[in-house]
């Protein structure tokens, strides 16, 4: 992805087009490819964990928006278009479902545009806003454009709170966003763990990712299924991303370890 775009560092990793790499896309940078690879060599199996995770996505949204009759998502933390976005997955079952983008990468604002072809009936709009500042995000006027906060959400955080560490209030920033949502509104987070590895497999991927130059925080199942708390958990409760109201038998699916993302899906009382 050369030349590159103005306002954008070439020479910083972002998770989003890390990311964008180990989901087989183009639009990242030799920086991108070279952090995305060192966390690899730590965790060899990483790229299977970003389509697991990519794929559980698609049917909590299928889940949301059949099951739960839910018609808006704010989905913060997009990364840059791919195959399935919230708001093709969610138009397919309800072409009049609204969705908000928000993400910080300046690379995923120039392909905003990619996530802007809503069906007539519905809308979508892209927040250039970051996640730690939970009250921008929700004072942007192309929320309130977007989303009618009087009637139930789901936001959507899949595959981002691993990037906020523990002294960027990770849980008072969910709460935040949680509260100003009415009650029927849910929540969605998947979130990398270290739970299911050895020992040693565990310190070699902490090491990786710190070498790898972007902030990263695995956290146990009781650090995550903590964002839960006070809220109603939707079956299966948490669990392994491959494990969520899968699509295929066991025999079919990879192996837990091999992904080590968590999932949940939460309704607001
Ligand atoms: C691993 S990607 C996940 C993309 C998509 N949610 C999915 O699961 O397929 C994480 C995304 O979160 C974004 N991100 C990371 N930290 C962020 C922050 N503090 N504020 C907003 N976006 C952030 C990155 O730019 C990236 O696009």
């Amino acid at each position: 992805m050369e030349p590159v775009p103005p306002g954008i560092d070439p020479t910083k990793a972002h998770p989003s087009r890390r990311y964008n790499y180990w989901l087989g896309g183009k639009d990242n940078f030799s920086v991108d490819r070279e952090s995305a690879d060192t966390v690899a060599s730590g965790f060899p199996t990483v790229a299977l964990a970003a389509r697991e995770n990519r794929k559980f996505m698609a049917r909590a949204v299928r889940y949301l928006a059949r099951d739960a009759g839910i018609t808006q998502f704010l989905d913060i933390g997009t990364g840059l278009p791919s195959a399935g976005n919230v708001h093709e997955v969610a138009q397919s079952i309800d072409p009049a479902a609204r969705i908000v983008y928000v993400d910080n990468d300046p690379v995923v604002l120039v392909h905003a545009r990619a996530l802007l072809t809503s069906s007539p009936e519905g809308r979508t709009a892209y927040i250039d806003a970051d996640l730690r500042e939970p009250g921008r995000i929700l004072a942007a006027p192309e929320l309130a454009e977007t989303l009618d906060l009087t009637r139930p959400v789901a936001l959507m955080l899949v595959a981002i709170m691993h990037f906020v560490s523990d002294d960027e209030d990770p849980y008072g920033i969910v709460a935040r966003l949680v509260d100003a949502l009415p009650s029927g509104s849910h929540v969605v987070i998947t979130h990398a763990t270290g739970d299911h590895l050895t020992p040693e497999q565990y310190e070699e991927a902490v090491e990786t990712n710190r070498r790898s130059g972007v902030p990263f925080s695995l956290r146990t199942r009781d650090e995550f299924a903590r964002f839960f708390d006070g809220l109603d958990l939707v079956d299966p409760g948490v669990t392994s991303v491959v494990e969520w109201r899968p699509d295929l038998p066991p025999e079919h699916r990879p192996r837990v370890e091999d992904v080590s993302m968590y999932c949940a899906a939460a309704r607001i009382p």
